[in-house]
């Protein structure tokens, strides 16, 4: 049988982007940065957030693609940020229909229509992008967010780069845990998922993941659910000093009910750990894939 240590690399390994998903993610975002460029004038444009950061889960959706705007579109970012969404909904629509567009407060999605197996397996293909039209705004950019009606900063690079120091502090193994950390949150058992947006996870592990890594998975994991369910009511600015607090997408009902399921998750880690030491293998290896799901392996 496969020892936890192992099953928990296997399971990291799963959730790493792999040669074909960043073929078939880079081609997607071929595809939707042709039609757009038709539509808009754009500086430049480049696959940013989780997906860039390798901070993303599976099955990969919601893959943001930043569209910097030219000067010449500068009239829309002197206008309400839902008109520039309005707008980009508009042109993707034409391409895609009206089924596969959403407007996000931030972002348009573009669904892909791809099916997830019971394993969460989707033949390596992603199931959706995110498009964020952006103007650069000094060294930072301002996207619109049509929650709060204004145009917010915001800066991909500052993330990126506090991710990676983060990465090299935990010998190397910060980014998987994020990803694993996301894999529970997506778990459908939860049905809505405990905490929202799932950026705030990796926001608070930059805080919550310091020291040294410890050397065991199933220790790191009892350790981080009980800490981030004591400190889920804090605020937790956004990590570059630019953008709203990261934490102000839940309100304190979504905050308890967050509290309580990251509560849950680090007393099924203690009990998968007190089943390992009791000589009780397979049901420990049941018991953690039961806590983040399918991928986890069993063998
Ligand atoms: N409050 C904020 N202020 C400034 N920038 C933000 C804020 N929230 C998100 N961002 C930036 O926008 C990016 C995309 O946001 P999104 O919610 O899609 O998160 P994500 O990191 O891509 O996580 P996920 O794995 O859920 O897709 C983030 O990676 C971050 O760089
Ligand atoms: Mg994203």
């Amino acid at each position: 049988m496969i020892t936890l240590d192992d099953a928990f690399r296997k399971f990291r390994s799963r959730l790493e982007l792999n040669e074909r998903e960043q073929k078939n993610a880079s081609a997607r975002h071929t595809e939707v940065r042709e039609h757009v460029r038709s539509k808009f004038k754009i500086e430049c444009d480049f696959l940013t957030g989780s997906y860039a950061r390798y901070t993303k889960t599976k099955p990969l959706k919601d893959v943001d693609i930043f569209f910097v705007l030219q000067g010449s579109e500068r009239g829309y970012r002197e206008r309400p940020p839902s008109e520039i969404i309005d707008a980009f909904h508009k042109a993707l629509v034409e391409k895609y229909g009206d089924k596969k567009v959403k407007k996000q407060a931030r972002s348009i999605c573009v669904d892909f229509g791809v099916d997830v197996d019971e394993d969460d397996n989707t033949n390596y293909r992603i199931l959706s992008v995110d498009v964020v039209p952006a103007f650069r705004a000094a060294v930072d950019y301002e996207i619109p967010d049509t929650t709060s009606g204004k145009w917010i900063k915001t800066n991909p690079e500052v993330h990126a780069d506090k991710a990676t120091a983060a990465h090299k502090n935990y010998s190397n193994e910060w980014k998987g845990l994020v990803r694993m950390l996301k894999y529970w949150n997506n778990n459908p058992k939860h049905g809505e998922k405990p905490v929202k947006p799932s950026f705030l996870l990796e926001v608070m592990a930059l805080d919550c993941l310091h020291g040294k890594w410890g050397g065991q998975f199933d220790r790191e994991f009892q350790g981080l659910f009980a800490t981030l369910a004591n400190r889920i009511h804090e605020s937790w600015p956004d990590p570059a000093g630019l953008g709203p607090p990261v934490s102000d997408g839940m309100d304190a009902a979504r905050k308890n009910r967050a509290k309580s399921l990251l509560e849950a998750a680090g007393r099924e880690a203690t009990l998968a750990i007190h089943l390992a030491r009791q000589g009780k293998h397979g049901e420990a290896l049941d018991a953690w894939r039961k806590l983040f799901g399918p991928k986890f392996p069993k063998s």
